[in-house]
């Protein structure tokens, strides 16, 4: 963007190169009709009282300056911010802030890069899955509920509550490929946060059957008996209720933290 405006005091013609305003040469004649070589008129305008705002380069023209506008500026002085934000470039649920001379992102928790275009699995522990906004461990081991949940706990998870068809499909599609487990314990109890047989995620305290259920049909089939939730191979890792003191394997879950990335 230019902007072109005539300086009074400058009659000659000066050649500038534009940019950061040296004289290429000056013509034979020289002076203004204040007696002003060229260069003085230039210093006048471009230097000594610079119109063109946000570090832009003013150079002079045959007619006047001209402001060159540094990225992220617009207008005859440059003094118009463009919104980078147009169009948000922020990909994956990112937020624009529309800075000086560029953009930035911040990304929502599990992105990363300049436009949150990088899923942001290093975040989690070196052994974790990254999933949406969690990380997911995935037991060697087995234990009974309680144990599990004490396991998960002594890692600062929580044995798993899922929410989604998403975040199941996931799990089973982790399962499926890569663990020979039969069972799994999630953190479903229907004992520990209510007493009269309710079924809670204990992770989040949400009653179970009142969001997404995954449950294996006729489950729960053990009212009062098998208080915690599993899930079984040979159910297509679909839910059931279970008697605790099983030893299973088990799923913890981590919820990443609400940082920003700034790209
Ligand atoms: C399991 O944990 C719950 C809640 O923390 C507790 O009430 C219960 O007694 C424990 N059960 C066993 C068998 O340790
Ligand atoms: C659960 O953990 C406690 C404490 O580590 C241990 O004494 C107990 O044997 C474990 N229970 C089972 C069923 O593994």
């Amino acid at each position: 963007m230019y902007g072109v405006y005539l300086i009074h005091v400058a009659i000659c013609i000066c050649f500038m190169d534009g940019i950061d305003g040296q004289p290429l040469y000056e013509d034979k004649c020289h002076v203004d009709e204040m007696s002003r070589p060229c260069n003085e008129a230039y210093s006048n305008v471009c230097v000594k009282n610079n119109p063109c705002d946000n570090g832009a380069s003013c150079g002079l023209t045959p007619e006047g300056y001209i402001c060159k506008c540094p990225a992220g500026w617009q207008g005859d002085h440059c003094d118009e911010d463009i919104n980078k934000c147009d169009g948000n470039p922020c990909k994956n649920g990112g937020t624009c802030n529309n800075n000086k001379v560029a953009f930035t992102c911040s990304c929502a928790v599990g992105w990363t890069g300049t436009f949150c275009e990088v899923e942001s699995a290093a975040r989690c522990p070196i052994g974790w899955d990254h999933h949406g906004n969690s990380c997911y461990l995935f037991s060697k081991d087995t234990q009974s509920w309680n144990n599990s949940s004490d396991s998960c706990a002594s890692v600062g998870a929580s044995l798993v509550a899922i929410e989604s068809q998403t975040e199941q499909t996931f799990i089973q599609n982790r399962l499926r490929h890569e663990f020979a487990s039969f069972m799994w314990w999630l953190g479903g109890n229907d004992q520990f946060v209510s007493t009269d047989q309710t079924w809670y995620w204990v992770q989040t305290e949400q009653k179970i059957n009142s969001g997404y259920t995954d449950w294996h049909r006729k489950e729960p089939d053990n009212p009062g008996q098998q208080h915690c939730l599993a899930m079984r191979k040979d159910f297509n890792y679909q839910w059931c209720d279970d008697y605790c003191p099983e030893l299973h394997a088990y799923i913890c879950e981590m919820t990443l933290g609400d940082l920003d990335f700034i790209g």
